[in-house]
């Protein structure tokens, strides 16, 4: 009967961007959502995952054997009382050990077949103002099968009849829709605007990025792989281009976002070049926490580590020389008297 509470939390990231927009740049993270991951191994054992995320940080952890919360950070409760806390982590601990029988039950009525996984998200977005926004969705093997929209459940397309039916399972247990609707609509924006405040401090931190230039493994014969690293930034949001003179080069090629130990961010954003053609090519870097000084590094013959090498090397190299000079004229001259 508990199936809807936590069906709620569970749902996909939302928004999740790889996208370079600057959207929050300097507020950081505006959505709190909770991760439900079910396994189910075979007929008699299934493991169930929970996590709470503020966007792609994860502040909450869920320890299944105890049903508990782990709060990861130091103001990962927000500022909720411990009584608020207790209340809402025992609906989820109900809810987990609610939800397994209710899928084993059904496991034939859907014609799933061991293992399959399903994979749930819900939480809450503020939008601009003071307007949230709540939503809930779930998938079975990464296909979706349904999106709780305006209290309603709809069927995902690509879930097929099966997502019709899941809807039709949640109609049935209205007392779940109600806890679930309170945790949506009214628990989650108050205990996201709470934790946003309590974590300021780190949320809205600025760390700025590191950046080189590496060549990589060249994709064609007689072309050239050219590699811009831009590691350990924070917010997440960045811009990285390579250049020709000073337009976007449109064989830029971006990789994807990888997280740091440290919660910092790492991208590699690669262009591919006829060789020869790699003269005034540069990689620009954008963010939040450089303000208006972009970092340009400039791909070319001289690299730094060259420049540094030459600078000692060739006021060495003429030091010796002049001295070798200057032995010899003196020795020429010795030897005439
Ligand atoms: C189900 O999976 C668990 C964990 O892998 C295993 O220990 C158990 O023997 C399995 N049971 C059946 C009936 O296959």
């Amino acid at each position: 009967m508990l199936l809807l509470p936590l069906l709620l939390l569970a749902h996909l990231i939302p928004g999740a961007d790889n996208k370079v927009v600057h959207k929050n740049a300097f507020q950081g993270p505006t959505s709190f959502h909770v991760i439900q991951i079910s396994s189910f191994v075979n007929s008699t054992y299934a493991q169930n995952q929970g996590s709470g995320w503020l966007e792609d940080l994860q502040i909450h952890g869920w320890d299944s054997d105890s049903g508990t919360a782990i709060f990861l950070k130091p103001w990962s409760k927000g500022n909720f009382s411990d009584a608020e806390l207790t209340e809402v982590v025992e609906a989820f601990r109900v809810y987990f050990i609610e939800f397994t029988p209710v899928v084993q039950d059904r496991v034939s009525e859907f014609e799933l077949t061991y293992p399959f996984e399903i994979q749930a998200i819900g939480g809450c977005e503020m939008h601009s103002g003071e307007t949230t926004v709540s939503f809930w969705r779930a998938a079975l093997g990464g296909v979706n099968l349904m999106n709780f929209q305006n209290d309603s459940c709809v069927p995902a397309a690509e879930g097929g009849s099966r997502g019709q039916r899941f809807c039709a399972i949640l109609s049935e247990y209205q007392g779940i829709s109600n806890i679930v609707q309170k945790l949506l609509s009214n628990t989650c924006p108050r205990f996201l605007l709470g934790v946003l405040n309590a974590g300021k401090a780190e949320l809205q931190r600025q760390v700025k990025p590191k950046a080189w230039l590496s060549s990589g493994p060249p994709p064609l014969p007689g072309h050239l792989l050219l590699v811009c690293h831009v590691s350990g930034f924070y917010p997440k949001p960045v811009q990285v281009m390579w250049m020709k003179d000073e337009q976007e080069h449109p064989g830029t090629h971006q990789g994807d976002m990888l997280p740091n130990a440290d919660e910092t961010w790492y991208l590699q954003v690669t262009l591919d070049v006829v060789a020869g053609e790699e003269a005034n090519l540069n990689c620009r870097v954008k963010h939040s926490s450089l303000g208006s000084q972009d970092i340009v590094l400039h791909w070319g013959h001289l690299t730094s580590a060259m420049v540094i090498t030459l600078a000692i090397i060739l006021p060495t190299f003429i030091l010796l020389i002049c001295l070798t000079l200057w032995y010899l004229r003196r020795r020429s001259y010795q030897n005439i008297q």
